[in-house]
């Protein structure tokens, strides 16, 4: 298992890239299931997720092309049949789920495993469930799996009881081919949405809205292959941006999309960090004197609930009261007990954690519970005073392409230890 070892106390200085955002390829590789057509995706990060899919993917027919040197990927999906994938894959990802939609839409039928929850919650599919529903498939869930059939897909007009992103993706690539028109209404408006319509529109779908709260699909008989090359990583700039406040550093983040970051930048910018923009790369100067803050998570336009562990972990370096609410996911604040161990001061109070900011955290033995956990540990890492080991950094490596080489590459004393 790796483990990820941070000497903290340098400044960061230089330029970072950003690469395309795992939560917007997830969904297009699935959505590649609709077209008998090749798919080519440019630029995709070579993540342990885009892996999964990718063999999940295999299990049922498809060909697959990974080119490690230009990170582009070929789906094939000509020879896809209606067959269950190996539920050893599936429930490594609870996005295995993602491909459900799509292949109701190819063979009108489909079993699966249901996904596993994990630490960040139950992650329940009630409501890709009765997206599917309210197209005329017949759900059957038990024994561990979920099967669809129907004869003919029909559309429908569906109100989200909560804006998912994962069922209004699925509701989505169900949606392309069935009869007649489908409304998606309190759809999530996450820009990985907006990618994923656009991919299905360039497929020969008709979608408008992707983005919105509101998605009108027109159904169409068939789809073909595309190329695509898809957004940024809004969530990993984020967490760059959350590297420079909290090593007070100031540094270049390249291959940004200012709209995406809204959020992000109005919460980092009401803590004191500068943000220029610059073209479509920001400069971050954490270097200043920051202030409390109290943020919310919320659905996207809001604060992201994946940016929530990072800055957490900013304001526990932050002298006076921060509030920190998590409002998606019932069990996201896994990271505080780890951070305790580095000397922060957070109390966690229903569904929100009270940190006291403290001078200097201390490097200590940790241990990453969930992707962004991880991510924050490590920014923590590169604050903290002394050496700080950060272990199971395979959850870390599910959403970040070499985190240890681009921080390397800003001047933080970082090394991955491989045992
Ligand atoms: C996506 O997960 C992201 N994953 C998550 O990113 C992200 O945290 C989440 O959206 C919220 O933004 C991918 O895109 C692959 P949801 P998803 O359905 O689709 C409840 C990361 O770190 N819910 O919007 O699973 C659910 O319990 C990952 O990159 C239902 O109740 O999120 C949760 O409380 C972590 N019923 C809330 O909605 C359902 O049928 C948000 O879930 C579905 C969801």
């Amino acid at each position: 298992m790796s483990k990820i070892i941070v000497r903290g106390g340098n400044k960061l200085h230089g330029e970072v890239k950003i690469s395309s955002a795992k939560n917007a390829v997830l969904p297009i590789m699935a959505a590649c299931i609709l077209s008998s057509d090749k798919c080519i995706i440019d630029d995709v990060p070579l993540l342990e997720d885009v892996f999964v899919i990718s063999n999940i993917l295999k299990s049922i027919g498809a060909e697959i092309n990974i080119d490690k040197n230009s990170n582009k990927i070929v789906i094939d999906s000509s020879n896809i049949r209606d067959s269950m994938p190996d539920s050893e894959l599936v429930k490594k990802m609870r996005a295995s789920f993602l491909i459900m939609g799509p292949m109701i839409s190819r063979f009108g039928h489909f079993k699966l495993s249901l996904p596993g929850g994990c630490n960040i919650g139950t992650r329940p599919i009630d409501l890709h469930l009765k997206g599917f529903n309210a197209l005329r498939a017949n759900i059957d869930v038990g024994h561990g799996y979920v099967e669809a059939s129907v004869d003919k897909l029909i559309g429908n007009n569906i109100y989200l009881d909560f804006p998912s992103v994962g069922a209004t993706e699925n509701i989505m690539m169900a949606a392309v081919m069935a009869e007649g028109e489908t409304i998606i209404e309190n759809a999530a408006e996450e820009p990985e949405i907006a990618d994923l319509g656009k991919f299905l529109n360039n497929m020969g779908a008709s979608i408008i809205g992707a983005g919105s709260d509101t998605i009108r699909i027109i159904g169409v008989k068939e789809l073909k292959g595309t190329t695509h090359n898809p957004i940024n990583d809004r969530i990993e700039c984020g967490t760059f941006m959350v590297a420079a406040a909290i090593t007070r550093s100031k540094f270049k983040i390249n291959r940004v999309n200012l709209e995406y970051l809204k959020p992000i930048i109005a919460k980092l910018t009401e803590a004191g960090v500068y943000i220029k923009p610059h073209g479509n790369s920001v400069i971050v100067d954490g270097n200043r004197d920051l202030k409390p803050i109290d943020v919310k998570t919320m659905p996207y336009p809001g604060f992201p609930t994946d940016m929530q562990s990072q800055i957490t972990g900013l304001l526990a370096t932050v002298t006076g009261t921060s509030i920190v609410t998590e409002t998606i996911f019932e069990n996201r604040f896994m990271h505080a007990a780890e951070m305790k161990r580095m000397g922060a001061n957070i109390k966690i109070d229903g569904r929100s954690a009270v940190i006291e900011g403290v001078p200097r955290l201390t490097g200590a033995e940790v241990r990453a519970t969930d992707l962004r956990a991880g991510a924050a540990l490590i920014l923590c890492g590169l604050a903290a005073e002394g050496e700080t080991e950060i272990s199971d950094i395979y959850h870390v490596d599910r959403g970040y392409v070499s985190i240890e080489n681009k921080f390397k590459a800003l001047g933080a004393d970082i090394a991955r230890v491989v045992n």
